[in-house]
C-alpha cells in the first residue's frame, strides 16, 4: 500500500453554479473515497478549487455584461459554499486566479520552455479588427464544412459533431461584433504530444487497474496518433505567458488548470505552517495521485497532463483516474442553458445534504450514464433511508431506552443466528472496504445498505417485543446484537451520510470512529446510550411534485422560438430529388476522437453503405443495431473525422436536442415518398 494518497477532483469552471451532474460526476465519488481512507487512518489529502480562466469564463462575463473577475468571484464563492454544505470535505479549495497559481504555472511553463520541450510556431488566426483582438475558437461562428449547419462554433459543429478549427468555417463571423474576421499571424507554443506517444502507450498499457471506459478513450486517442497542441492563447484573461515580448498571450486554460492541483497543494501547505509539505504529496514516489473527473476530462488528465508532468520531471504521475460517465435528469440530458438542471444551492434550500449524497451515491454513473429523478429520490429516501436504515436504528435505540434504561445488555448464550449476524459485521466491513479500494463506490454504498437491511430483518425475525414479555435475558441478547449492528452502521455510513452519522454517534456516546475497528464488539455491555432521534423523515408526494413542477416550469420558460422556424418552401421537384430508402443497421461502432458520431453499416437493399450519425451521446451502438431506419440514399458522400459517409440516417430532433431515429417497418430498400 502507498504511504499516502493525494486525491484531486476536477477544478470546476467558476462560470456558473454547480448542479447534480457535477456532484455525481466527480465530487461526491471523490469525497466518499477520501472519507473512507480517512476512516482507515490513511494519510490522504483532498484538493480542489475553481478553474477561473479560459473562454468559458470570458463568455459568461460577456453574456452578463460584467468582467471575468466579477464572474469568478461570484461563482467561486457560491460553489465553495455549496460544496461545504454538502459535506464535500476538501482539505483545500483554491482558485486559479491566485498569485501562487500564476507563479506555479508560469514556473512550470518556463521549465518546459528551458528544456526545449515546446515547439514555437507562427500561424494564421482569425482576428476581429473592430474588437481589436484574436478570436478564440468559441468566439467564431460560421457554416460547418461537413454538414452545412450555419451556427457551428469554431471548435466543433454542434450539429454533426465534427471537430473543427475556426479556419475551417465557411463565412466566419465574430461573436463579439458580428464582423467578418480577418487572418493575422500570431506566435504560439505547442506541446508536441506526438513526442510522448510511445511513452504514453507504454505507460497507459501498464495501468492495469484503470476503468474500462477510461482505457478505451485513451487507446482511441493513441490509435489516432497524437499531435502538437497549442498551450498558449491570444486572450486578455488568464495566466500571462512568462516570456519576453508575449503581451496579450496567456497560457491555455487546459495547461494551467491541472497545475492548479499543485498550486492548491502548495497553498494548503502554507496554511498548515509547513510550506514544504506539498512536496511529500507531489514529489515522493510513495504518493498515489488519484484524479476524480467526469468523462469529458479524460484526455486532459490521462494524456496531456501526464505528458506535461513527465516532461517536467519533478512530479509523480497519476496512479488512477476513475472517470465517471454522465448523470441525466428525469430521463433527459442535463442542460444548463435550457434550465434542465437541479442546482446544488437550490436543492439545499429545500432538503438535507445527506439525502442527496445517498441517492446519488447509490446511483453513480460509474460505468454508464445514470438518471436522477425526483420520484426515485423520494422512494430511496422513504423506503431505504427511512424504512430500512432509519427504522432499524430508531427501533433499536427506542427499545434499549425503553426497556433497558439506555444500557447495552449482555450477550448471553448467542444462537447460531446471533453469531451469524455478529460475524456479518466484519465480513461486510472487509467487503465494503475492498469495493472502496477498487473504486466500486456505488456497490460499496449498496452493500452498506444491505448491512442495514440485515439488521432490520434480524430485528423483525427475533420479535423482541414478544421476548420482552417471555424471556428478558434472550431479549437483551437480541438487543445486544442490534446495538452492535447500529454502532457498526454509524461508521459504515459515515462516508455517505456524514452529518447524520455524526448525530447517531453522539446519541450512541461513540465519539470516535475508525474503519478498522468496525466489529461486533463496538459497544460493551453496560455502555450507556442517549435517546435516539428520527434520522430520516419521509418525503411527501406534494414536496416532490413541487420540485418536478419547478423544473418543468423553468425549462418551459424558454422562448417559444425554441421550436425552429420552418425553412423556405421547397417545390415538389426539390423534394423528389431526394431518394429516401428504408435500411437496416447492420453494425454500429464509435468513431475515434468523436463524442458525437457513430459509424453505422446500413443495408439499403441495393448495397451496404457506411453512414455516420451524430447520435453517440444518446445511443449506444448496440441500441441501433437491427433497427430499420430511413436513409437519404443519394446524398453526395462527404468525409467526417477521416471517415467517408455515404448517406444520412433521418432523425427527429426535439427542442432539447434529443435525437430520435425515424424507423420504418417497410422491407429494406423500399422507397420512402
Ligand atoms: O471541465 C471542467 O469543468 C474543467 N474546468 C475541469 C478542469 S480539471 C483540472 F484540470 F483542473
Ligand atoms: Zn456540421
Amino acid at each position: 500500500m502507498a504511504k499516502r494518497t493525494l486525491v484531486t477532483a476536477a477544478l470546476p469552471y467558476a462560470n456558473g453554479p454547480l448542479h447534480l451532474g457535477h456532484l455525481a460526476g466527480a465530487y461526491l465519488p471523490a469525497d466518499l473515497y477520501v472519507r473512507y481512507k480517512r476512516l482507515k487512518g490513511e494519510d490522504v489529502l483532498f484538493i480542489c478549487g475553481s478553474d477561473e480562466h479560459g473562454v468559458p469564463i470570458t463568455l459568461a462575463a460577456d453574456k452578463e455584461g460584467i468582467t471575468p473577475a466579477d464572474v469568478v468571484e461570484k461563482f467561486h464563492n457560491i460553489n465553495k459554499k455549496a460544496f461545504a454544505e454538502l459535506g464535500i470535505s476538501f482539505d483545500y479549495f483554491g482558485r486559479t486566479s491566485s498569485e501562487a497559481h500564476h507563479k506555479t504555472s508560469q514556473d512550470f511553463f518556463k521549465t518546459l520552455h528551458e528544456k526545449n520541450v515546446f515547439v514555437e510556431k507562427s500561424q494564421d488566426q482569425l482576428y476581429d479588427p473592430k474588437a481589436d483582438m484574436f478570436l478564440p475558437d468559441r468566439y467564431v461562428r460560421g457554416t460547418c464544412p461537413s454538414c452545412g449547419y450555419e451556427e457551428a462554433y469554431g471548435d466543433q459543429c454542434e450539429k454533426c459533431g465534427t471537430s473543427l478549427s475556426p479556419t475551417d468555417l465557411k463565412n466566419p463571423t465574430s461573436v463579439i461584433t458580428g464582423e467578418k474576421p480577418e487572418f493575422r499571424q500570431t506566435n504560439h507554443w505547442f506541446l508536441p504530444l506526438n513526442d510522448f506517444q510511445q511513452w504514453l502507450e507504454e505507460w497507459i498499457d501498464s495501468r492495469k487497474n484503470w476503468k474500462g471506459n477510461v482505457l478505451g478513450q485513451c487507446k482511441s486517442w493513441l490509435n489516432e496518433g497524437l499531435n502538437e497542441r497549442a498551450v498558449t492563447r491570444d486572450l486578455n484573461w488568464g495566466v500571462p505567458v512568462p516570456l519576453p515580448g508575449t503581451e496579450g498571450k496567456v497560457l491555455y486554460v487546459w495547461f494551467d488548470a491541472p497545475i492548479g492541483y499543485i498550486s492548491a497543494t502548495k497553498e494548503w501547505a502554507e496554511q498548515q505552517g509547513n510550506p514544504d509539505r506539498w512536496k511529500t504529496y507531489w514529489q515522493d514516489e510513495e504518493t498515489e495521485l488519484i484524479h476524480f473527473i467526469g468523462k469529458d476530462n479524460i484526455v486532459f488528465h490521462c494524456i496531456m497532463f501526464p505528458a506535461m508532468l513527465k516532461a517536467h520531471g519533478d512530479f509523480v504521475l497519476p496512479e488512477n483516474v476513475p472517470a465517471n460517465e454522465f448523470l441525466n435528469l428525469e430521463g433527459r440530458k442535463l442542460s444548463t442553458s435550457r434550465g434542465w438542471a437541479v442546482w446544488l444551492h437550490e436543492y439545499l434550500e429545500d432538503f438535507e445534504p445527506d439525502l442527496l449524497r445517498y441517492v446519488l451515491a447509490i446511483n453513480l454513473p460509474e460505468t454508464r450514464d445514470s438518471d436522477f429523478s425526483w420520484s426515485d429520490f423520494q422512494s430511496r429516501v422513504n423506503s431505504e433511508l427511512a424504512d430500512i436504515l432509519g427504522n432499524f436504528i430508531f427501533r433499536t435505540q427506542s427499545f434499549l431506552n425503553r426497556y433497558f434504561d439506555g444500557t447495552i445488555p449482555e450477550l448471553v448464550n448467542p444462537t447460531e443466528r446471533d453469531t451469524e449476524v455478529l460475524n456479518a459485521i466484519a465480513e461486510y466491513r472487509d467487503e465494503i472496504g475492498k469495493l472502496y479500494d477498487g473504486f466500486s463506490l456505488k456497490e460499496a454504498v449498496l452493500q452498506s445498505m444491505n448491512l442495514a437491511r440485515l439488521g432490520n430483518k434480524y430485528f423483525t425475525e427475533m420479535e423482541p417485543w414478544h421476548l420482552r414479555k417471555s424471556d428478558m435475558e434472550r431479549c437483551g441478547t437480541v438487543l445486544h446484537v442490534c446495538a452492535q449492528l447500529t454502532a457498526a452502521l454509524a461508521t459504515v455510513f459515515s462516508p455517505i451520510l456524514p452529518s447524520k452519522m455524526a448525530v447517531l454517534r453522539k446519541e450512541l456516546n461513540l465519539p470516535d470512529t475508525d474503519w478498522n475497528n468496525i466489529s461486533s464488539t463496538l459497544l460493551e455491555a453496560g455502555h450507556k446510550i442517549q435517546k435516539g432521534t428520527i434520522l430520516f423523515n419521509k418525503i411527501e408526494d406534494e414536496t416532490i411534485e413541487a420540485q418536478v413542477r419547478r423544473l418543468k416550469e423553468r425549462a418551459g420558460e424558454q422562448p417559444a422560438s425554441d421550436i425552429p422556424e420552418l425553412k423556405e418552401t421547397a417545390t415538389f421537384e426539390d423534394f423528389m430529388k431526394i431518394d429516401l430508402r428504408s435500411a437496416e443497421v447492420l453494425t454500429a461502432e464509435p468513431v475515434p476522437k468523436s463524442d458525437k458520431l457513430l459509424k453505422l453499416e446500413v443495408d439499403i437493399g441495393l448495397e451496404k453503405r457506411t453512414v455516420l450519425a451524430g447520435v453517440a451521446q444518446q445511443y449506444k451502438p448496440e441500441e441501433l443495431i437491427g433497427k430499420k431506419v430511413c436513409v437519404v440514399a443519394n446524398l453526395k458522400p462527404r468525409k467526417m473525422m477521416g471517415v467517408k459517409s455515404q448517406g444520412m440516417v433521418l432523425m427527429a430532433e426535439d427542442t432539447d436536442e434529443n435525437l430520435y431515429p425515424i424507423t420504418t417497418e417497410a422491407p429494406v430498400g423500399s422507397i420512402i415518398k
